[in-house]
């Protein structure tokens, strides 16, 4: 099974949480984009559903097959979101982002009950942090909140590489108008800390660390999705 195998029979094994009349909150990526073309198909079937999307990209790829969309703001509380993951470890904390739709990946998730996290088998780590973590910052003196960055690091004994993200050679804008620091860090053995270090620095939004968010992982393997369930 390639990888691309593995994300979709996860992305199908996620429709069992989509009840009839649910509020489904619509991840960004490669996986999540397989778990809206099958929704998609259910919906086609007869499922009805409502549906927020995380980024303009899935929006469009839920729209262009016929899902009924609406807004956190006329939905405030969904039943479930069901997106990817860059790394899940052995207790449901995540790195997110690298598709750069954090933010409001982070909003939509916990305005749901449940966060079902689909992936493929690379994804599962032991401890996080192989991944750079994306970090979502104000335009606006983005070297001054670069260095904050990397003394919260060197607080949690870390040690990164920050390289702000490009796109066609020039600053990546998120959805939400906002920059992305890329940290390289090597492994975070206490994501919860650098949690609270990184929301405390004045010009950081958000980043990609999801802790406590996530109830049930999805992972598409040769043999079949495992599921890991939360408590
Ligand atoms: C986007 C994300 C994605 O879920 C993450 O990057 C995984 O992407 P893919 O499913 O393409 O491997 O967090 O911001």
């Amino acid at each position: 099974m390639t990888a691309e195998d593995q994300k979709k029979a996860a992305a199908i094994a996620a429709l069992e949480y989509v009840h009839p009349g649910a509020r489904v909150g619509l991840g960004t990526g490669s996986t999540a984009n397989h778990f809206i073309t099958a929704l998609a198909e259910k919906v086609k079937g007869g499922l009805d559903v409502e549906c927020v999307a995380t980024s303009r990209a899935s929006f469009q790829l839920a729209s262009r097959l016929g899902l009924k969309m609406t807004t956190l703001e006329k939905q405030p509380h969904l039943d479930v979101t069901v997106d990817g993951a860059d790394e899940f470890d052995a207790n449901f904390q995540l790195i997110k982002g690298g598709g750069g739709a954090l933010l409001v990946e982070k909003i939509v998730a916990t305005s749901s009950r449940y966060m079902v996290v689909i992936a493929d088998q690379s994804k599962k780590v032991e401890t996080l942090g192989k991944f750079p973590l994306p970090v979502e910052v104000v335009p606006f003196g983005v070297n001054a909140t670069g260095w904050k960055i990397d003394r919260a690091l060197r607080i949690c004994d870390l040690q990164g590489k920050l390289k702000l993200r490009l796109k066609d050679g020039k600053p990546f804008v998120t959805d939400s108008g906002n920059a992305i620091i890329d940290v390289s860090i090597g492994a975070i053995p206490d994501p919860r800390r650098l949690d609270n270090l990184l929301k405390s620095i004045p010009g950081v939004i958000d980043h990609g660390l999801f802790i406590d968010i996530c109830g049930v992982v999805l992972m598409g393997t040769d043999d079949g999705v495992q599921t890991f369930r939360k408590g």
